[in-house]
């Protein structure tokens, strides 16, 4: 809206002298100023991270004169003449820190990386006072350092086993599917130079800063924009809703796509966005955002599902009548007769709340004006999704917008939706200078998605031998003020009610509802674990009132190959869930035993108990188009380039999509050359989300490494039968005992610059659902079961879990270790669901407040990885990084009433809450 050049004002610096990495520095800068800041952007040492600010998350952990602190907390004058180490320089440091490095890659404790320079620093202070650390010593040493990815147990064996590491190999050719492989951009994450969002600062680049909405709902009107930015020297640009120059509205799902850059005249949430102020960098942080001319008209919000639907409520949408912003539904049988027939019935009400994603990286990256083209570098789990939407909102051509992602720091279903981009895209565009945008950990959590909060209400019937026949379910999801991943919740969650489980007579009715708060959008499993968490309690009482043992209640229900799901898909393949159960049945047996011992011996105030829960999730989109394309290409010196657009968001995409091709190939994986991401070089592989990455993206990089495979076998005249052996500058065909050399430098290169360039699609085989829901919404479906066992304090009301037994069917582990990383990751991530987590809109938007699980926190988990495999998915395989997270939270809520015979229908089941319901049933007994 208005520009000026000017200066930007100089700051009180001093000079302030210390060594880092056993190097001395002089550094001119205000004395207040942040080490962690004065590491990062004055010394360019960016292993330090930056989580918070505020001494919650540990991920800036450095050591000052040996000792770990949080550099965020440590003013840059209190490091004077101190001896400051961080991860970079820990190698130098102490001979310990090579084998920790080794050990994380070894054990899959660097997922993400965003926490990982904080554990290895931690880890290092640790491990020279004390080389032999118990778990309990480990677990302090580390325990002020977050993790949000991995469920700290595999940093827990990296550091106890530090001195047991056993020597990484390579696979040879064919022999990468189901290694232990060590993740490939492993490396980069423990000596401390992978690049996050934040990490980069262009020269030149200006600083953006957002205005956001302070209340739930208001009108807003500005003041003297001009007269604001004369005052402010250093301050070049005011960007309001007048400014987005092509079609301001973008949305991840382009038929409800619903959300403005900036609200015009009215912010429907606490957090929108209604300006951004773009400018020299100092100028923007001198900023006080309350002398920004503006006013605002407070209004009444709907902040409850109940509010929007009520009679009366105002519309926050007015074309989405009721508020509604989708239904979903799917209806098999005859569910008022068979809950009529029922010999045994159970009706219940549960309701979750929000749930911050609380990764360790807040949001981050910039954008810079290359002509009439504008490149984006930030975090994101859907590059080419971001590129169609900023494209759109600059009314250029997509081809046009360029979207180089960086490594995520964590992701979990938020960074699919746009945070920074839009606001450095314009802010770039319109200044021709780069733009750079690094949200505080507070805007993180008010302005992105969240876990939706579900009401759900549940009536399931069962003979009295224990079938299950009729599940009536209903459940409204508070989906926020814009649509987000709202109908994806919506329409997936109709489809797993059920749980992995024949029901013959089936009714399940959702609404994703439109409220003043945040959007609510994708979070691991997209509302089937709020499904899962009501289901699978209203199980375990059926089986209770049939009175039957709980597990063998869900075995004998268990879907099998060639029972029908409840949208009438028969599988015919790949369905281990009762192999999953059956895993754990003598686990169960004897933790059940267990518990009941310590409680009859009268532990004081504790009680233990056992509880499971199953799950299973559809990978990939439901009922739509979901196709991944894998690029390959055969260079002059023998080695293979792999153009992968699959975001390795920590999830290990980008080891397992090679691993899969490299066997397809038949070449060793240390011939890879891996190019992923950046929407000018890599085909597109779809987003990072609904567990699809490992099944579809892996699906088209076999398909693409068997074509090339072929193309190689023909081109040498051998038949399909023939192998391949790689090595520098050359490929021999090897046929029947001939071998035939090829000669890479005769063949022309083609349009790639490639030898040979092989390229396959892979879209999942599925069918759309008719208005009953009916038909294949899923080619290929994980499946899963989780045991809980945990301890009650009756008097506190909180809940230790001692142990989570995870089996999983994956259909085939193409990497088992990175798969156990998906699994404790999602335990964590369940536990911190079923306890603890919720947040409140408005309140405590800091992670002092919203409590995640720190390492303290998670128990030992056990995985069991079931193999049934799937024809469809390469190799047999299936996803796992939506489904671990589905049955912890059940399975922690049925041991709870194990232990203490009390259901919590309100979660996270926190302390209070417990204790609520343990006092409300005592009271019920003692009224008789
Ligand atoms: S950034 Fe310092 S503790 Fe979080
Ligand atoms: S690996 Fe720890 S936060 Fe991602």
């Amino acid at each position: 809206m208005a520009t000026t050049q000017s200066s930007a004002p100089s700051a009180q610096s001093e000079l302030i002298s210390f060594s880092v990495n056993g190097r001395s520095v002089d550094v001119t800068v205000p004395g207040s100023r942040r080490l962690s800041r004065v590491l990062r952007e004055d010394l360019g040492l960016t292993g330090t991270k930056v989580g918070c600010d505020a001494g919650d998350c540990g991920a800036c952990t450095i050591l000052l004169d040996g000792e770990p602190v949080c550099a965020c907390l440590v003013a840059a004058g209190q490091a004077s003449g101190r001896e400051v180490t961080t991860v970079e320089g820990l190698n130098a440091r102490s001979p310990v820190h090579d084998r920790l490095q080794t050990s994380f890659l070894a054990h899959g404790a660097a997922q993400c990386g965003a926490c990982t320079p904080g554990m290895l620093v931690a880890a290092t202070a640790l491990l020279e006072r004390n080389p032999s650390p118990t778990e309990h010593e480990v677990l302090d040493a580390i325990g002020g350092v977050l993790c949000r990815c991995t469920g700290y147990r595999k940093i827990i064996s990296a550091i106890m086993e530090v001195d047991a590491v056993k020597k990484q190999f390579s696979p040879q050719a064919g022999q990468a599917v189901r290694a232990r492989l060590v993740r490939l951009d492993g490396q980069k994450k423990v000596d401390g130079t992978e690049i996050f969002g934040a990490d980069e600062i262009p020269a030149d680049s200006v600083a953006v800063r957002a205005i956001r909405c302070p209340h739930h709902r208001a009108r807003f009107q500005f003041g003297d924009i001009q007269a604001f930015v004369a005052a402010h020297p250093g301050i070049l640009l005011v960007l309001t809703a007048d400014d987005v120059p092509g079609t301001d509205c973008y949305g991840v799902i382009p038929r409800f796509a619903d959300q403005p850059v900036f609200a015009h005249a009215e912010a429907r949430y606490r957090g929108e966005a209604v300006a951004a102020i773009a400018g020299e960098t100092e100028a923007i942080e001198a900023l006080d955002l309350r002398d920004f001319p503006m006013q605002w008209q407070e209004l009444p919000p709907l902040k409850t599902i109940d509010d929007a639907l009520a009679a009366d409520a105002s519309q926050i949408h007015p074309h989405r009548e009721g508020n509604v912003l989708v239904r979903g539904r799917v209806v098999s049988g005859n569910i008022e007769q068979a809950l009529a027939d029922a010999d045994a019935v159970v009706e219940s009400e549960y309701e979750t709340g929000f749930v911050e994603h609380a990764y360790i990286e807040p949001e981050a990256g910039f954008a810079r004006r290359v002509g009439d083209s504008l490149e984006i570098q930030a975090c994101t789990q859907s590059p080419y999704m971001d590129r169609a939407d900023i494209a759109k909102l600059l009314g250029i051509a997509p081809g046009k917008v360029r979207i180089l992602p960086t490594a995520v720091g964590g992701g979990f279903g938020s960074k699919l939706d746009l945070s920074v981009q839009p606001f450095i895209a314009l802010a770039a565009w319109k200044l021709n200078r780069p733009a750079r945008m690094v949200y505080s950990r507070a805007e993180s959590i008010i302005s992105t998605t969240k876990r939706h909060p579900a009401r759900m209400k549940l009536c399931a019937g069962a003979t009295r031998d224990g079938k299950l026949t009729a599940l009536d379910f209903s459940a409204d999801f508070n989906t926020g003020a814009y649509s987000s991943w709202g109908p994806t919740v919506a329409g997936r969650v109709p489809v797993h009610a059920s749980g992995p489980y024949r029901v013959p007579n089936y009714r399940a009715l959702t609404r994703a509802v439109h409220t003043n708060i945040v959007p609510a959008g994708a979070f691991r499993g997209f509302g089937v674990p709020q499904a899962a968490i009501a289901v699978e309690q209203v199980y375990d009482d059926l089986a209770d009132k049939v009175g039957m043992d709980r597990l063998e209640f869900r075995i004998l229900n268990a879907l099998e190959h060639d029972t029908p799901t409840v949208t009438g898909q028969v599988l015919g393949e790949g369905v281990g869930i009762r192999a999953c159960f059956e895993a754990l049945r003598a686990r169960w047996a004897a933790a059940r035993a267990e518990a009941a011992d310590f409680n009859a011996q009268a532990p004081g105030p504790l009680r233990r108990g056992v509880g499971v829960a199953g799950m299973w999730y559809g990978c990939g989109n439901t009922s739509l188009p979901n196709p991944s394309t894998v690029r390959i290409g055969l260079r002059r010196d023998g080695r293979i380039a792999l153009h992968q657009g699959a975001v390795d968001i920590g999830q290990g995409s980008n080891t397992i999509v090679t691993q899969i091709c490299a066997d397809a190939l038949g070449a060793p994986v240390a011939h890879f050359d891996l190019i992923s991401g950046d929407t000018a070089i890599t085909p597109d592989c779809g987003k990072t989300s609904a567990s699809r990455q490992t099944f579809v993206t892996g699906k088209a990089a076999y398909l693409a490494g068997t074509q090339l495979r072929e193309e190689i076998l023909k081109r040498a005249g051998a038949c399909k039968c023939g192998n391949l052996e790689f090595a520098d500058g050359s490929i021999t065909v090897v046929e029947d005992g001939a071998r035939k050399k090829l000669d890479l430098g005769a063949i022309p290169l083609d349009e790639h610059g490639y030898v040979i360039t092989s390229e396959a699609t892979f879209d999942p085989p599925i069918t759309p659902l008719d208005e009953n829901g009916q038909g294949n919404p899923y080619a290929v479906y994980g499946f899963g079961a989780h045991m809980a066992e945990i301890e009650v304090d009756i008097e506190l009301g909180t809940v230790r879990v001692l142990k989570v037994t995870a089996a999983h069917d994956v259909g085939r582990a193409i990497n088992p270790t990175l798969i156990e990383g998906q699994i404790e990751g999602g335990v964590a991530q369940g536990l911190g669901m079923a306890l603890m987590e919720e947040f409140f809109p408005g309140k405590g938007e800091n992670l002092h407040d919203y409590l995640i699980p720190s390492a303290g926190d998670v128990p030992p988990v056990e995985s069991i990885l079931i193999e049934d495999a799937s024809s469809i998915g390469p190799y047999g395989a299936k996803g796992i990084g939506e489904q671990a997270v589905i049955p912890t939270a059940p399975a922690i809520l049925n041991a709870i009433h194990d232990a203490v015979g009390v259901r919590i229908h309100k979660i996270p089941a926190t302390p209070d809450r417990v204790r609520a319901a343990i006092v409300a049933k005592t009271e019920e007994v003692s009224h008789g």
